[in-house]
């Protein structure tokens, strides 16, 4: 069977469960499930996880085939000049997630890459991916001194090989080390660059270093698809994201409006209650002075009233004259 037909492996197609923001990761995720499982590593180790998109990959990939291994993501997680500083967020958001699916092989090292290197036996990492601060220096510092940690069946993952501006020299780095070991390499999503350490790796993954160009790009063809699907799976769940908030904005608009009309109909019965009371008073008012004006009518054409108007004349002159006094 050639070993083409193992890149169809049915893990390759399986979803990954993480996929945060717009990381050029997302692209080589499918190349990831495959690789665990071609290679059955023992420990996989991560130089730079960030918000985990490559290391959750390598975890959910080990979780669902029911693996042994065990994985450790280093970082710092404060950030880097290349991409940038961050705050403590990020980190706690990834725990949240990892440690409750993974905690149970895996562990996040909240230290330096360095400070790290010391916490394994030499000749013990099977699978290491090196995805830190991406100048040459640091990334072939970062090869060299986890090199000797490396077993007799490691695959080393480089990111980035493909990037050349903002500094960035991993390509340069694996310009030379392509010279020194079989290696394969994808283009797509900045470039991932795959060195054969271990002279004992299983055939499946050792044939990719010793492909044919026309194998070779079956391959990279082949995964760049994949990745690309990952990429649109990530903006698919973005997009029904911020669907599903639109539509609680929606929602909550909808509800003040509910309320808006209900205060408006209110509002309206009270205004009409108002009116009622207003037109009933005045009618009231209006025969209450009908009535009191008919009283004086009565009065003043009464008998007791026309004969004490010579009186009331006379009092009305005395009161003036009193005034001017
Ligand atoms: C490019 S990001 C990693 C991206 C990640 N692999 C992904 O899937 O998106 C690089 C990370 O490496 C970390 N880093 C860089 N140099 C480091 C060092 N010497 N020690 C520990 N962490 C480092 C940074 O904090 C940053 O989070």
């Amino acid at each position: 069977m050639s070993f083409l037909s193992n890149i169809f492996d049915t893990v390759v197609y399986m979803r990954p469960d993480r996929l945060t923001g717009a990381t050029p990761w997302h692209g080589h995720i499918p190349f990831a499930f495959w690789l665990v499982r071609q290679l059955r590593p023992k420990i996989i180790v991560e130089l730079g996880v960030h918000a985990g998109n490559s290391y959750c990959a390598f975890c959910q990939a080990v979780e669902r085939l029911n693996m042994s291994s065990a994985c450790f993501g280093v970082d710092t997680w404060q950030g880097d000049e290349h991409g940038g500083f961050y705050d403590e967020s990020v980190f706690n958001e990834l725990k949240q997630y990892h440690d409750p699916r993974f905690g149970h092989f895996s562990s996040l090292l909240r230290m330096t890459f360095d400070e790290a290197v010391e916490l394994f036996d030499d000749g013990t990492v099977d699978l290491l991916h090196i995805d830190g601060l991406h100048t040459y220096e640091a990334s072939k510092h970062d090869f060299e001194h986890w090199k000797r940690k490396l077993s007799n069946r490691a695959i080393v993952l480089f990111h980035d090989i493909e990037v050349r501006d903002r500094g960035f020299g991993v390509w340069r780095l694996w310009n030379e080390l392509q010279s020194q070991y079989p290696t394969f390499a994808f283009s797509h999503s900045y470039g991932l660059g795959v060195l054969q350490y271990g002279s004992d790796i299983p055939t499946t993954v050792s044939s990719l270093m010793t492909s044919d160009d026309n194998q070779r790009m079956a391959v990279q063809t082949h995964f760049q698809t994949l990745g690309e699907r990952v990429n649109l799976l990530w903006q698919v769940r973005e997009l029904s994201d911020r669907l599903t908030m639109a539509n609680k904005d929606l929602q909550s608009t909808d509800r003040l409006l509910d309320q808006a009309r209900a205060i408006e109909s209110q509002l309206r019965a009270e205004n009409e209650q108002l009116k009622t009371d207003v037109n009933r008073l005045t009618s009231e008012l209006g025969a209450e002075i009908d009535q009191l004006k008919r009283t004086v009518q009565i009065y003043e054409t009464s008998t007791s009233w026309r004969i004490t108007r010579p009186a009331r004349s006379m009092s009305r002159v005395i009161r003036r004259l009193a005034r001017r006094q």
